[in-house]
């Protein structure tokens, strides 16, 4: 049987959030509803989906920063929950905010991270360099404190952190938003040329749909926690008979991906189905429990 990029299966995550009342029963939300998909070696996999859908939580889950609370998930074979050491190693991550040593430099970040992951020094700094004219960073701010530069030039910084080891699986949570125009066709042009040239896997989330639509083999609709549908741009985009993957998205689930209304229960043929679905919250769910959180903030 062959490995895939990612596999997830049944995956589930609640959140417990205290409530302000005293002794009030901790409100449950339930950010991923038996999620399952795949994504091949090599393949770009876009997730489409409204502000608090619940991409950045399966992006943090597949980062082994959480944990889940049910199902599976294989990364290039190695099993989470049991094997994230392994994982770690192998993943490139950008979050879309990214946390830095900010009194430091762009440089003493990147060097910083290359000594945790093993990384010779002269090298590194030799393929951050590289990464960051790629991108567009100028060279003379490679020394500058990073609260001295932009949140574009962070982002740029960010991306170049998690492309410097060279890894197999990126996972990207809105890698491009803040960017201007032509750094973000930098990081696209990056992202294609990483693809082709080392046959990475990449999962991304994005509000952009004309990224999505550039880089992404198959994109996948996330709402409310589910993922209601997956194909193609052109699949999802002739199945609901809509122009644009944002009108495909309003089809496909009754809301819009701006925050929105009530998700429909639609499985067309044509699209691969989506696997699992709207699942009622228990009134006690599994405790939100953290796993190895470099630099995550817990909101609980
Ligand atoms: N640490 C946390 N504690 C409690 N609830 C959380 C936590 N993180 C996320 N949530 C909740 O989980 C749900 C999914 O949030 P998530 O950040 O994954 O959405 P998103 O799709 O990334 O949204 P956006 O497009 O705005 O980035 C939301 O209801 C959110 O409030
Ligand atoms: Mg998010």
């Amino acid at each position: 049987m062959s490995i895939h990029g990612i596999e997830v299966r049944n995956l589930q995550k609640f959140f417990h959030k205290r409530r302000k009342l005293f002794r009030a029963r901790p409100a449950v939300v339930h950010a991923l509803k038996d999620i399952s998909f795949e994504v091949e070696m090599g393949e770009t996999y876009g997730l489409l989906g409204p502000n608090g859908s619940g991409k950045s939580t399966l992006i943090r889950v597949l980062s082994t920063l959480l944990v889940p609370d049910g199902g599976e998930v294989r990364l290039l074979g190695h099993r989470i929950p049991g094997e994230e050491h392994l994982v770690r190693a192998k993943i490139g991550r950008v979050s879309v905010d990214a946390a830095f040593y900010k009194k430091l430099s762009a440089r003493e970040n990147l060097l910083y991270s290359a000594y945790l992951y093993g990384m010779d020094g002269r090298s590194a700094e030799r393929r951050a360099m590289e990464i960051l004219e790629a991108l567009g960073l100028e060279q003379e701010k490679f020394t500058d404190p990073l609260e001295e530069m932009s949140r574009g030039m962070q982002q740029k910084v960010a991306i170049t952190r998690a492309l410097l080891i060279n890894p197999p699986l990126l996972l990207l949570d809105e890698p491009t938003t803040g960017l201007d125009p032509k750094s973000r066709r930098d990081v696209q042009t990056f992202l294609e040329d990483l693809r082709a040239e080392h046959g990475t896997t990449i999962l991304l989330t994005s509000h952009d749909m004309a990224e999505t639509e550039r880089l992404c083999s198959r994109i996948g609709f996330i709402a409310k926690g589910a993922l209601i549908a997956e194909g193609t741009a052109d699949e999802l985009k002739r199945r609901s008979n809509a122009a644009t993957l944002d009108d495909a998205f309003i089809a496909l689930s009754g809301e819009s991906l701006e925050e929105g209304s009530k998700v429909a229960a639609v499985n067309p043929d044509g699209i691969t189905p989506a696997k699992g679905g709207d699942v009622v919250v228990p009134a006690e769910g599994n405790g939100h429990k953290e796993g190895a959180a470099e630099e995550e903030e817990v909101k609980v």
